[in-house]
């Protein structure tokens, strides 16, 4: 385990018990587990509302006023987007997927990075950068028609083929209502959850924000990872302050130590 101080290591430790011994656990990411695969996140430091403010440049209204400014944010954006990688806070998550830990990922994040480390259920609750829309009639565009179009038209925003109005990423504007099988989804999840591992996120924006609280009202355990403080630190069981491509897979390695420790004691007891 890297030098982590004394009391850091009990709680990866405690956060790898509550994992082991959960039934119904899940995770909540937000866009600190992405910072590390070179996309920069919202409230971190450095983040993207510190130099575009959101009521311009991620508001549905301003878009529908003027979509060339939300196209000038996915111009610089996107092509962080579309080329990152997983990094090992997504690899950490598919591997507590795979041993059956982790039920579900519900993540804010528009990446794809949690597909793409091997986490197959995931829920997207702002939407996906890889998936494009018609405003006007709602047809739908790929990623790399949309990459075609821009090359040829050279202007802001693409239009529709068929309709001409502008097309729009399938992301979750401020001022737009959540994909509704998503976020129902996962509020029964939260609901059902006997522990919410939440890692990167600030907890900032709405219903998301509010999935903990779903958990811990039926008594489920929160596990905060993140590198500032989030409003639920308190009433989470372990709040790790750190890096999330540090902590997960530290978190991995203490479940299998644990799991062998168990192993060992059923056969010696058998
Ligand atoms: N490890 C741990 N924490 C990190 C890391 C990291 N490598 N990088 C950043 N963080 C923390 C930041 O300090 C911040 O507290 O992750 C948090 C990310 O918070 P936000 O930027 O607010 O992102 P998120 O919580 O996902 O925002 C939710 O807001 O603007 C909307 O639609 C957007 O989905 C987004 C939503
Ligand atoms: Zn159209």
């Amino acid at each position: 385990m890297k030098i982590l101080k004394l009391i850091e290591r009990k709680k990866v430790h405690q956060a790898a018990e509550l994992l082991l011994s959960s039934e119904s656990a899940i995770a909540l990411t937000g866009a600190g587990v992405s910072t590390e695969s070179g996309i920069p996140d919202f409230r971190g430091e450095g983040g993207i509302w510190e130099k575009y403010k959101p009521e311009i440049y991620g508001n549905i209204k301003s878009f529908i006023e003027d979509p060339r400014r939300f196209w000038e944010l996915a111009e610089r954006v996107a092509p962080k987007l579309f080329k990152a990688n997983p990094n090992p806070s997504h690899t950490a998550l598919a591997e507590l997927e795979d041993m059956d830990i982790i039920k579900a990922t519900i993540t804010q994040n528009i990446d794809e990075l949690h597909q793409k480390a091997g986490s197959v259920i995931v829920y997207e609750v702002h939407g996906n950068i890889n998936r494009f829309i018609c405003f006007g009639c709602r047809a739908s565009y790929t990623k790399d028609q949309v990459l075609r179009k821009l090359k040829k038209e050279k202007n802001y925003p693409p239009r529709c083929d068929m309709c001409s109005a502008p097309l729009k990423p399938s992301v979750v504007l401020f001022g737009e209502s959540l994909p509704t099988f998503e976020i129902y989804q996962s509020q029964a999840l939260a609901e059902k959850a006997d522990v919410m591992l939440i890692a990167g996120s600030s907890l900032s924006v709405d219903p998301v924000a509010d999935l903990p609280l779903y958990t811990l009202s039926n008594g489920g355990k929160l596990i905060i990872v993140n590198d500032a403080p989030t409003h639920l630190d308190e009433r989470a069981e372990v709040v790790l302050r750190h890096k999330t491509g540090n902590i997960l897979p530290l978190i991995v390695e203490e479940i299998k130590k644990l799991k062998l420790i168990r192993e060992e004691d059923e056969k010696s007891s058998s």
